[in-house]
C-alpha cells in the first residue's frame, strides 16, 4: 500500500492511475478503523480499480474539544488492517496540509438537512463535514465514494453536497456493521467503560422493538415509548430519538404510504456519545 501525506504527491500518483484508465474508489475516514470501515474499503476494492482511503481526524467537525483530543488513534493497526484487505493507497495528511493557518469550516446550505438531528445537537458539525469532504473530493477526484448508513444524515448531506456543487462522483451508501450483541461499530466504542460497553447494546435492542411497533402505533406513541425506556435505564442517557422521512430527514408524527422512514437515536453512555439508526417498515 502506498502512503501519502502530501496532497500534491497523491494527485500526481492518482493522475497516472487515471491515465491508465483506472477508476478511483474512495473511502474517507477518521481512522481507528474497524470492520464497518473495512466493509466500505472492501466494496471499493471489488468495484473500482484503485482504492484510496483517507485517515484524517477533522478538527472542524468536532463541537466538543475533549471528543477531538481523545478521539482514538491507532495508526499502525489501521495500516495493517488496510494492508490485509489489499487497499491501494492511504492518504494521511496533517491538519496543515488540509487547512491554511485558519482551521475553520465553510458555511453550507444543505436545504435544511443540516438542521435536523445531529445538526441540532452538534453545532457546526455538518459545516465541518462538508468542508473536509469537499476538500478531499477535490484532491482525490474519485469516481465512486463510499459512506456508511451508520451516519445516515451525513450520507444524505454528502449526496446533497455533490448535487449542489456538481461534483462528478457517485455516492454509495453501505449497511451498518454491528458487533455480535447489536452495538453499531464505532471508533468511539473503544472509549466506553466496561459497564457502559455492556449496557450499550440496549440501544439497538430498543430500535428493533420500536420498529416492531410500527404496525400498531403511530410515530408519536413510539417516540414516547422509547423515551420511557431510557428514563428507566440507569447508565444510558437519551439525547434524542426521532422518526424521520429518509429523504428530507424531517420528523414524522404519522406514517404516510410510499414514504420511507428511519428512526434515529443519540445516547450518552457516560461521556461517550453514540448514534445509531434503523430503517422502519412502513405499514
Ligand atoms: P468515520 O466515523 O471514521 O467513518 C468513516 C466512514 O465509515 C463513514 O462513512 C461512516 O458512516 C462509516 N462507518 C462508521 N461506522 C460504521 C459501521 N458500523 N458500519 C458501516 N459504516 C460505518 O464519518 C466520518 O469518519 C467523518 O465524518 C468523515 C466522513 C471521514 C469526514 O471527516
Amino acid at each position: 500500500m502506498k502512503i501519502f501525506k502530501s496532497k500534491s504527491d497523491l494527485k500526481i500518483y492518482l493522475a497516472e492511475e487515471k491515465k491508465k484508465g483506472n477508476r478511483i474508489g474512495f473511502v474517507p475516514t477518521m481512522g481507528a478503523l474497524h470492520e464497518g470501515h473495512l466493509s466500505l474499503v472492501e466494496k471499493a476494492i471489488r468495484k473500482t480499480d484503485t482504492t484510496v482511503v483517507s485517515i484524517f481526524v477533522n478538527p472542524t467537525q468536532f463541537d466538543n474539544k475533549e471528543d477531538l483530543d481523545k478521539y482514538p488513534k491507532t495508526f499502525e493497526n489501521d495500516v495493517a488492517l488496510l494492508e490485509s484487505v489489499n487497499c491501494d493507497v492511504l492518504f494521511y495528511p496533517s491538519v496543515d496540509e488540509i487547512y491554511d493557518e485558519n482551521v475553520i469550516a465553510e458555511k453550507f446550505d444543505f436545504d435544511g438537512l443540516e438542521h435536523q438531528m445531529e445538526g441540532k445537537f452538534r453545532d457546526g458539525h455538518f459545516d465541518g463535514v462538508g468542508t473536509i469532504v469537499k476538500a478531499l473530493f477535490e484532491i482525490v477526484e474519485p469516481d465512486v465514494a463510499y459512506f456508511g448508513k451508520k451516519d445516515f444524515q451525513q450520507l444524505q448531506i454528502i449526496k446533497k453536497l455533490v448535487e449542489k456543487y456538481n461534483i462528478p462522483v457517485k455516492i454509495k451508501g453501505m449497511p451498518i456493521f454491528r458487533e455480535k450483541d447489536g452495538l453499531a461499530m464505532s471508533s468511539r466504542n473503544a472509549r466506553l467503560t466496561k459497564e457502559h460497553r455492556e449496557a450499550a447494546p440496549f440501544i439497538h435492542k430498543i430500535l428493533k422493538k420500536a420498529r416492531k411497533k410500527t404496525g400498531t402505533k403511530n410515530a408519536k406513541e413510539i417516540i414516547e415509548w422509547v423515551e420511557n425506556q431510557f428514563k428507566q435505564h440507569p447508565l444510558l442517557e437519551l439525547e434524542y430519538f426521532t422518526i424521520a422521512e429518509e429523504k428530507t430527514l424531517i420528523s414524522a408524527e404519522k406514517f404516510e404510504p410510499k414514504k420511507r422512514y428511519r428512526a434515529f437515536i443519540a445516547v450518552f453512555a457516560g461521556k461517550i456519545r453514540l448514534i445509531d439508526n434503523i430503517r422502519f417498515k412502513n405499514n
